[in-house]
């Protein structure tokens, strides 16, 4: 057993507390590799914004539970050379079972998310329960999740949505003693949420659904997924340097600032930080067709990365100056 504390991480429990009551939300950014956290890292310290690293099931097996370990206790290490400790969660997203839970648990993950939104409401109450009670033993804070998101969740992968049904979650979260929520309320992964044309605006979020949430559970911690911005000018890079994204659409900005005014506290973002990269190596290989330094495309990929999460944490998150 490695425990968080021992890589020098923290739980969600106290940043939520002071989200909620503060009216910010917490970046959550999704990493796989190197470049990734350092530009999370180097854009949280400079902006003194907490931070969750956030990691799926694909990404730990993308780049092995040892050295993610390693990477985690590195973000630590690293934030404080650069002169800032900012305090870091380490959270599994999506997990897909109480072995995979309990298995981060296991080897330094501070925080897990239990994903029984696919199941009927019973089996969810169920294996959250019992991710909860693993959990809480090592002081290891559970995020639930109630209604599904369109798009794909790792490899869950759902082509409707529904929305979270407020009449639950008092009931769910009492039942399961989760210490968060994730909600449905219009939000899906992925860089094509909706169906829109170029120029037109994308149907609004649920506030109302939100509202009637808080209402049956003031002040307790919710989370939104699925909540990329895809901003139309990396959109427009991509496509200008031989990418083809045809009507790619995400969560407009301002939206998103409502929700962290409230109780939602975690904001996930990992398809506009791919977006970035990809606009900034796409570039790179265009304009500079003799470059194979993989320092020199993944370099620029990096930079983009940063100023993209300085802005969300700055200008949507509100998550800025918090610690
Ligand atoms: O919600 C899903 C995240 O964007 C992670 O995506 O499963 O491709 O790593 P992934
Ligand atoms: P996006 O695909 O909108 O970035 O959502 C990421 C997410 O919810 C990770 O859990
Ligand atoms: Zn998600």
């Amino acid at each position: 057993m490695l425990h968080y504390k021992e890589l020098g991480l923290v739980n969600s429990r106290d940043l939520f507390k002071a989200a909620v009551k503060g009216g910010y939300a917490i970046p959550a950014f999704n990493f796989n590799n190197l470049e990734q956290m350092q530009a999370i890292i180097g854009a949280c310290v400079e902006t003194k914004s907490p931070v969750i690293l956030q990691v799926s099931k694909g990404a730990r097996k993308y780049a092995n539970q040892t050295l993610l370990q390693y990477l985690a206790k590195g973000a630590v290490e690293y934030a404080k050379e650069l002169g800032y400790a900012i305090p870091i969660v380490l959270h599994l997203d999506h997990g897909d079972s109480f072995e995979t839970c309990k298995s981060c648990i296991e080897t330094g993950f501070s925080s897990v998310m239990i994903d029984g939104s696919h199941l009927s409401y019973d089996e969810n109450v169920k294996v959250t329960r019992q991710v909860v009670e693993f959990a809480h033993q090592f002081d290891v804070t559970v995020e639930g999740e109630l209604g599904v998101l369109a798009g794909i969740e790792d490899e869950v992968s759902a082509e409707h949505s529904s929305y979270t049904r407020p009449e639950e979650v008092e009931d769910f979260v009492k039942k399961t003693g989760v210490d968060s929520l994730a909600i449905s309320i219009g939000t899906s992964h992925g860089a094509f949420k909706f169906k829109v044309k170029p120029g037109e605006l994308p149907p609004p979020l649920r506030f109302d659904i939100l509202e009637e949430v808080e209402k049956r559970i003031p002040g307790f911690p919710i989370v939104l997924h699925g909540a990329s911005s895809v901003p139309q000018d990396i959109v427009a890079e991509i496509n200008q340097y031989g990418g083809k994204m045809e009507n790619a659409a995400g969560v407009p900005e301002d939206q998103l600032r409502k929700a962290a005014a409230s109780a939602v506290c975690k904001i996930n973002i990992d398809s506009d930080g791919r977006l970035a990269m990809t606009a900034a190596i796409r570039k790179v290989f265009i304009e500079k067709p003799g470059e194979f330094d993989p320092r020199n495309y993944l370099g620029p990929a990096r930079d983009k990365l940063r100023e993209l999460y300085k802005h969300k944490i700055i200008n949507v998150l509100g998550s800025a100056n918090r610690v």
